[in-house]
């Protein structure tokens, strides 16, 4: 299998569960501490060595393409008051990848905003990674579903255990553990009911694929919510050609849930030296009047 240059991020739907902050601005500019969720994103691809980062947007949302090119007046005034910090900061977002964009018109799920980006993706196999999914740890969770990809040369999703309870919020895996943490998808289905879950392995957000998935996008009908899904490609993907899932380490927090995007910005503020006292002796006082 080729290197892994380019990733897909649909960043085009509506955010409605993030209402009424996401009337006007996206929810992937939505700011965890001092970035927003979209700039983690794209970190983590970059420290996984993806060059090319593929935006698939809406009307609405080139605010994020804008965040990740120069603002030469803002470099300007920040040059002139002498705020080298931020001004290396702020260089530094527009310098991290290249970018591309390709609209999707009608808000027709997450398999059918990867079937936009076709034209730009090409012959390549290519990673998607979903724009209001946060993964932190050690190894960016990309990176450790890219080097399964390139030993085993197939495609490759990422999972994570959820509790039972949650199994029918996620598309969930069936599969036969080769090795420590890695799986043969024998195959998958989208938001079970407890009762029918196959395990608890959930496929959340990351996936490094092969260009042959746009033929099975091509066949999907509309499934659950009349969306297009990119599991029901995928499962078809896995039952003829053969697919991986890796179990990733590390924390996870979807942006789109208020409790886990609030748990981030606590998270993430509490790794500055410079908040992190102030910030616990807020909280503190404040739990003390609840
Ligand atoms: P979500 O289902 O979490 O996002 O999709 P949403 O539809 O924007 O949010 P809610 O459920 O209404 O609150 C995961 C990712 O896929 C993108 C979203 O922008 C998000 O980053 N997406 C979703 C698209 O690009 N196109 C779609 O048609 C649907």
């Amino acid at each position: 299998m080729k290197n892994i240059r380019k990733v897909i991020i649909p960043v085009a739907g509506w955010g409605t569960r993030s209402l009424p902050a996401t009337k006007n601005i996206p929810k992937e500019m939505l700011p965890i501490y001092n970035k927003p969720v979209i700039q983690y994103v794209v970190e983590e691809a970059q420290r996984a060595k993806i060059e090319d980062v593929i935006f698939v947007t809406n009307r609405d949302k080139s605010v994020i393409e804008d965040h990740f090119d120069y603002n030469l007046q803002l470099e300007g005034v920040l040059e002139r008051a002498g705020k080298t910090e931020k001004l290396a900061q702020v260089r530094a977002v527009a310098e991290m990848v290249n970018i591309m964009s390709v609209r999707q018109k009608k808000q027709l799920g997450l398999g059918h905003a990867v079937l936009c980006a076709r034209e730009l993706v090409r012959e390549d196999p290519f990673a998607v990674m979903v724009g209001d999914d946060l993964m932190f740890g050690g190894v960016p969770a990309i990176g450790q579903l890219i080097e399964v990809a390139m030993a085993e040369k197939m495609p490759v999703i990422g999972v994570m255990e959820v509790p039972f309870e949650k199994v029918s919020r996620y598309g969930i895996i069936d599969g036969l553990e080769v090795s420590p943490g890695i799986f043969r998808v024998r195959s998958m289905v989208e938001k079970p009911k407890r009762e029918h879950a196959p395990s608890r392995l959930a496929i959340v957000g990351r996936y490094v694929l092969t260009p042959d998935i746009f033929d099975y996008l091509d066949k999907v009908t509309p499934g659950h919510g009349g969306e297009i899904q990119l599991t029901d490609a995928l499962q078809a993907m896995a039952q003829k050609s053969g697919m991986m899932a890796v179990r990733m380490s590390g924390m996870r927090f979807d942006a789109g849930d208020w409790a886990e995007f609030l748990t981030a910005n606590i998270y993430f503020a509490l790794q500055d030296e410079d908040l992190r006292y102030e910030l616990l002796e807020l909280l503190k006082n404040f739990v003390q009047f609840q």
